[in-house]
């Protein structure tokens, strides 16, 4: 998609009540390659973005499996892809449950999947979802509203050094002992409650010195949002797994927003393509090198300065990519 294009996209999801740029579309496209026909899975369909080009490129005859945690966006999703209806179907899932979504709806094997991982824009700005450390909003950042812990039930439970574990394994926060210890001490006064509260006190303890370009609470926010929502567990299981799901050539494209993540699926697509996983001299490795996939991007793509001039948000993605063999 050129510069032009890609402003008309923005523009019109703008003009929309809860806008999301879908992120790499071209690059999604091209590495998925959506056929008529096909049955494809979006396992975040988030606004329906991605999926809404895939459901253009597999009719006639072509079916999508759309799953996303939250049901808000699934319901928005489900909206502005009704033009689709009979072949676009909607699960209220995690995307780690495929194997058995698939297996209820008596599907052996697709010809594609994609995972846009993280949060949407909809979801970071929604007032009342409790991701962003710029909002006032109740400290909650479930995707899945149905589960019961929020950020607010860590941040409050936890004990102190376990709550600097989480900052900084998955913030990779360098003051999360710091970070922990203020958290520890306020909540002695009174419970965090509320986002502005909790960005608060982290800016509070973060030296100004140690501050980089984002803003203090960005990593702590991270942190907590991968812990409540458990967005790293099960996710190298998944990516094996669903590689024996996909039929001969069929790709699966995953797009990352955090090193973490990204680490993850690099060390995923490596075991299916048979190659090391443990950094040891070759005569002592004992990885098991079993091929059954091929890597298609042998470093991540990034946006390109195009989209990143038009969707900053973008910034941090990184699109890996495999074929089944
Ligand atoms: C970045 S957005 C995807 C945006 C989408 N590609 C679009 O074009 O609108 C990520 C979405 O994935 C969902 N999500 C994140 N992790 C998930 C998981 N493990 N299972 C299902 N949905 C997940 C989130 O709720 C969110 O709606």
């Amino acid at each position: 998609m050129g510069a032009t294009a890609l402003k008309d996209v923005i523009n019109y999801m703008e003009q929309q009540e809860n806008p999301h740029v879908p992120v790499m579309m071209d690059e999604v496209l091209g590495l998925l390659q959506p056929e008529p026909g096909g049955i494809y899975v979006d396992g975040t369909v988030g606004l329906g973005g991605h999926s809404a080009a895939i459901m253009e490129r597999i009719q006639p005859g072509g079916l999508l499996i759309g799953l996303d945690r939250d049901k808000d966006s699934l319901a928005k999703a489900v909206q502005r892809l009704k033009r689709f209806s009979g072949s676009f179907r909607p699960v209220h899932d995690n995307f780690k449950n495929l194997p058995l979504t698939l297996k209820r709806m008596a599907v052996g094997s697709v010809d594609g999947v994609l995972i846009d991982m993280g949060v949407s824009s909809w979801q970071l700005l929604s007032p009342d979802r409790g991701f962003s450390f710029q909002s006032d909003a109740v400290l909650d950042m479930r995707m899945d509203r149905t589960q019961s812990r929020t950020a607010a039930d860590i941040v409050n439970e936890t004990p102190e050094s376990e709550l600097a574990d989480i900052i900084y394994q998955y913030g990779e926060e360098r003051f999360s002992r710091r970070i922990a210890a203020a958290i520890v001490n306020e909540r002695e006064i009174a419970p965090f409650t509320r986002c502005a509260q909790l960005a608060g006190i982290i800016s509070r303890v973060i030296p100004v010195r140690g501050r980089r370009i984002i803003h203090p609470a960005t990593r702590t926010f991270q942190a907590l949002r991968i812990a409540v929502n458990e967005e790293l567990d099960g996710l190298e299981e998944f990516l094996l797994e669903t590689a024996g799901l996909l039929k001969q050539r069929a790709r699966l494209v995953a797009i990352a927003f955090h090193s973490l993540e990204d680490r993850i699926v690099k060390h995923a697509f490596r075991k299916l393509a048979g190659q090391c996983v443990c950094d040891m001299p070759p005569e002592l490795c004992r990885c098991e090198k079993r091929v059954s996939a091929k890597i298609l991007t042998s470093r991540p793509l990034m946006p390109g300065v195009e989209e990143l001039a038009v969707n900053p948000r973008a910034r941090s993605a990184r699109l890996r990519a495999v074929e089944k063999i």
